[in-house]
């Protein structure tokens, strides 16, 4: 059972023996498609889901955050003068994103409170966004900041870029900042524009985690932006985005009637920059078909999605592979594919909503039989972004 406010609130009195003055509560994300895309100004369509983080707080007469977490149960804090950078640990979060606030210009105010959260840790669903967004949000309330999500979710980025040291894409800070209720939120991952896309009626979807944790994770994801990069000043442009698939096959060196290639991106590249041009153009089409009503369709977008992490951009895992082979047997459902980062972690699927308790059962054990590893199932909802609840 997903927490709720009640939970919290009761954690909150338990603690400072009275009612807190503000809830607030930030979710995790799963990435319907659009997949490696973000760092390439490009197209993403995630949903904040009913797995969130939540901080209960009152306000304290001084510049110190106090912070008392229920999952790990133990207490934290810091002042908000004397900012620096420790050891690893859930604290860092909240002190890159006081930084990066107060960096931006603002005057924040202290408080104390308690924290806790139900997204699981390390799974690619976004655990640490929705720890900065909850932060930031708990921030604003206390300091009285106007919550603006886009600007928000820079921040959050921020603190992730340079404090915590991951070098992140704007997709999952946005996402839990600025998530729609029923709705998936086509992001231009440029322009920061979001447009709210519904749910077809008696569709659901899946998160289904393989319980595999991704090893050499930053490496492999700071390669790629790499590999990205070098393929973006191959083509002369500011970012893949802005290649089209007819120059991609033009110049890239696609032997065109079995030509040599006038110039040569190295095939490595040639494949990434596959992926990222067609991703962008099934992420378009993928919105426009939710809106048409289409989870077929959607579904066929999200394994040829899958098949271009799988094959040109080299993110998948035995098990992610599994799990999705595994989950499109199903007929309930439309389609599956891995989510996040990759190298591990969680498939997402589109299914047939009144069947999603067969879906989740079958594909559980399925996966368990095949691989060996548990497997968890979470049929999630589409919740609003950062809020005070
Ligand atoms: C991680 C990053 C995001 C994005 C995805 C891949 O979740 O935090 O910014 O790049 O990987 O789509």
């Amino acid at each position: 059972m997903p927490i709720e406010k009640q939970h919290v609130a009761a954690h909150f009195v338990n603690r400072f023996g009275q009612s807190p003055r503000w809830i607030v509560r930030a979710p995790g994300r799963v990435n319907l498609i659009g997949e490696h895309t973000d760092y390439n100004d490009g197209f993403v369509l995630p949903l904040s889901i009913d797995r969130a983080v939540w901080i209960a707080l009152r306000p304290r007469g001084d510049r110190r955050v106090v912070v008392h977490s229920i999952d790990y149960d133990q207490t934290a804090e810091f002042s908000l003068d004397a900012l620096s950078r420790e050891k690893a640990g859930w604290i860092e979060y909240l002190k890159g994103t006081a930084w990066s606030l107060q960096e931006a210009g603002h005057r924040l105010t202290g408080w104390e409170g308690v924290l806790m959260g139900d997204v699981p840790l390390g799974a690619g669903l976004s655990s640490s966004a929705a720890l900065e967004m909850a932060t930031a949000r708990a921030l604003a309330a206390a300091s009285n900041l106007a919550w603006e999500p886009a600007a928000m979710a820079k921040l959050g980025q921020r603190a992730e870029n340079q404090w915590v040291g991951v070098n992140c894409g704007i997709m999952d800070q946005l996402i839990s900042a600025a998530g729609r209720a029923d709705h998936a939120l086509l992001i231009d991952c440029r322009t920061l524009e979001c447009q709210a896309v519904p749910f077809p009626p008696g569709v659901a979807v899946a998160v289904l985690d393989t319980s595999t944790r991704r090893g050499l994770l930053d490496s492999a994801y700071n390669q790629r932006r790499a590999q990205c990069e070098a393929a973006a000043r191959f083509f002369q442009v500011a970012a893949l985005r802005d290649v089209t698939m007819e120059q991609f096959q033009q110049s890239a060196g696609q032997s065109e009637r079995g030509k040599m290639p006038r110039l040569l991106l190295d095939a490595v590249a040639q494949r990434r920059a596959r992926h990222v041009i067609s991703e962008n153009d099934r992420t378009l089409r993928a919105a426009v078909a939710m809106r048409r009503g289409d989870p077929s369709e959607l579904g066929r977008l999200m394994h040829q999605s899958h098949e271009s992490l799988r094959d040109d951009y080299e993110v998948s895992s035995e098990a992610l592979n599994a799990m999705v082979e595994i989950a499109r047997a199903h007929r309930a459902c439309h389609g599956a594919r891995m989510t996040g980062a990759g190298f591990g972690g969680c498939a997402v699927a589109l299914i047939h909503a009144e069947a999603a308790e067969d879906f989740a059962a079958r594909t559980a054990a399925a996966y368990q039989q095949r691989t060996g590893h548990a497997a968890a199932v979470y049929v999630c909802r589409a919740t609003n972004g950062a809020e005070v609840v």
